[in-house]
């Protein structure tokens, strides 16, 4: 373990999504909050121009070079390189570090500890080494080290949630301006509850690009007759409707499902900010079966556990939230019928699928600061 007095602690926090999924990689909106549940880094310069020591709890620390960076074949180093790297390209002014990581954020359960990870690292390296980058230039580098060094191709809004929240509000960010609203939220005597599968299938990478890949060929086939469009942002149910005998059906499930969830997203924000919570909840269960149905980025599990929440009339709503594949379920509930949800959710999960259930409660919480 380490043994070095650590500067400067940050906290990065994962992130839950209301709304809008797969829509930031596709220019539209999406309605996000940073959790409670975080990464903590613990950080201090080392006396080194350039050797960089990382240690984890729970995972084997590593020692990297600055001047010799390159994918690791141990995936979750990525996150770590692929920040440095995308630093180092901005700025000479990074040195030799020390660092641990301590994570309460259940890795790959679509609560987005990679973003996490990327955030809180950047952040931290950002104030250790006074690089004097900005949010929001935080946010991006870390969207490239994702794309660079871990391969996925997503999107803006898992590392803009987990740097740009405040507590007890929400984000409504339109992935094409980059602006946004906090849009704080009243949901008592409801409660946030997320069920984490416990399963993350592993197509979920590559899986994850081809749909970017088929969202990319609907915008291809719907430019011939819409020149001026740009991203599924720009399509509407009408243009699609007119250029549906042009493309398959997947790929027309796949815009069918991407310009609903924008319509979804600008509804939900207005359904919060009225307080009109029936509203929300018929709009998760929407946009689950879209998920589920168009996307086809659910699973078995995920789908089970939004079909048990139907026959629970405390239940408002329920879908599962992030990138797909498993991961967790976001469901809100009264909290007078939390408990037993939650032992019978269980206990059927349990019998159905032979998996134990975690469930816990989350709260729209703060981004990635100092502690
Ligand atoms: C992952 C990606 C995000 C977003 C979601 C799906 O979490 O990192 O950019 O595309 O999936 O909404």
């Amino acid at each position: 373990m380490e043994n070095f007095a650590p500067e400067l602690t940050i906290s990065s926090p994962g992130r839950i999504n209301f709304v809008g999924e797969h829509t930031d990689y596709n220019m539209g909106y999406v309605l996000p909050t940073a959790i409670g549940n975080k990464i903590t880094f613990k950080l201090a310069r080392n006396s080194t121009q350039n050797i960089c020591n990382v240690y984890s709890v729970g995972y084997e620390g590593f020692t990297f070079d600055l001047n010799e960076i390159s994918i690791s074949n141990t995936e979750w180093q990525n996150y770590i390189l692929g920040v440095v790297n995308e630093i180092l390209k901005l700025t000479d002014k990074l040195r030799g570090f020390d660092c641990t990581i301590e994570s309460d954020l259940p890795l790959g359960s679509g609560l987005s500890s990679s973003a996490a990870m990327e955030c809180g690292l950047a952040f931290g390296l950002n104030e250790l080494f006074v690089l004097g980058l900005s949010k929001i230039m935080l946010v991006e580098l870390s969207q490239r080290a994702e794309h660079s060094y871990v391969g996925t191709q997503c999107g803006i809004m898992d590392q803009f949630a987990s740097v740009m929240s405040k507590e007890g509000k929400i984000l409504l960010l339109d992935c094409q301006s980059l602006e946004y609203q906090r849009i704080p939220i009243h949901i008592h005597p409801y409660k946030i509850l997320m069920l984490n599968t416990k399963v993350s299938h592993n197509l979920a990478s590559s899986e994850y690009n081809t749909r970017k890949q088929e969202c990319e060929e609907g915008v291809s086939i719907l430019k011939k007759r819409n020149p001026q469009i740009n991203s599924l942002r720009d399509v509407t149910r009408e243009m699609l409707e007119v250029s549906k005998g042009a493309m398959n059906q997947t790929i027309y499930n796949r815009c069918s499902f991407i310009i609903d969830e924008n319509k979804r997203v600008l509804e939900m924000a207005e359904a919060f900010r009225q307080n009109n919570l029936e509203t929300v909840g018929r709009l998760l269960y929407e946009a689950h079966h879209g998920i589920s149905k168009l996307y086809e980025v659910s699973c078995p599990e995920s789908d089970f556990l939004v079909e048990f929440t139907k026959m629970n009339p405390f239940i408002l709503g329920a879908r599962q939230t992030g990138g797909g594949f498993g991961g967790c379920t976001l469901n809100i509930i009264h909290e007078d019928a939390l408990e037993d949800f939650i032992t019978s959710a269980s206990k059927a999960y349990y019998e159905k699928f032979n998996i134990r259930l975690e469930a816990f409660e989350v709260e729209p919480s703060g981004g990635t600061s100092i502690r």
